[in-house]
């Protein structure tokens, strides 16, 4: 794919490596691919992308997890919760795991990532059927209640501004490739159903 000149690369060449994705993937044995999970603070994005990632390592695949919470501590520790900060949050998310997945690597992303547009932006960087966004379906009273890192109580308490679901919003995805109920479904059965999606996908070889 060729790379658009920006204001900072106008004069950078893209370097092409002999090891391409492709003889990466052939090693791996499977292909490289980004599983999106979005979804609101507590839905289970985490809980369901480590899980995925355990299964998926168990059965020899090379992964890796991207997950808010982790990536906010350093590449991303410079944003906050702004609409600015959250689109600079994922166009940075974006980049890296198109990065991961160019290795040949499956990259799961636990991002909220609000805004519709942004994850759009994110399909359109990589080919068609690289980008699974995965749709981790929970009701805010649900991820309310369980307030497994009590931020919703304070957001409600007006101490955490910009709280998505509270005072800033969500867009849910209009075509997601998958719909994960993780408000109600236990998670092994979410984690057969993203496995089962990824062989549809042909990501993954059947067993
Ligand atoms: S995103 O909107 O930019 O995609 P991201 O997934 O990186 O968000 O970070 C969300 C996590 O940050 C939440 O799970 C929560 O633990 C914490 N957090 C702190 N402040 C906020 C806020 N104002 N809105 C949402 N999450 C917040």
């Amino acid at each position: 794919m060729s790379e658009a000149p920006n204001k900072s690369s106008g004069n950078v060449v893209w370097h092409h490596a002999t090891v391409t994705r492709a003889r990466r993937e052939a090693q791996n044995g499977h292909r490289g691919a980004i599983l999106w999970f979005t979804g609101l603070s507590g839905a289970g994005k985490s809980t369901l992308a480590h899980a995925v990632e355990e299964t998926l390592h168990q059965r020899g695949c090379r992964t890796f997890v991207l997950d808010g919470d982790n990536v906010r501590h350093g590449l991303c520790g410079d944003l906050g919760f702004s609409e600015k900060d959250r689109i600079e949050n994922i166009r940075r998310i974006g980049e890296v795991a198109k990065l991961f997945m160019e290795a040949g690597i499956i990259v799961l992303t636990a991002f909220i990532s609000p805004f519709r547009a942004d994850r759009e932006r994110v399909r359109g960087m990589v080919e068609h059927g690289d980008f699974m966004e995965i749709y981790c379906e929970a009701p805010l009273e649900v991820c309310e209640t369980r307030d497994v890192k009590g931020l919703y109580k304070k957001a409600r308490a007006g101490l955490i501004s910009d709280f998505t679901g509270i005072s800033s919003p969500y867009e849910p995805p209009s075509s997601p490739e998958l719909t994960v109920a993780t408000g109600k479904a236990e998670l092994d059965a979410c984690v057969q159903q993203v496995l089962g999606n990824m062989i549809h996908r042909s990501i993954l070889k059947q067993d």
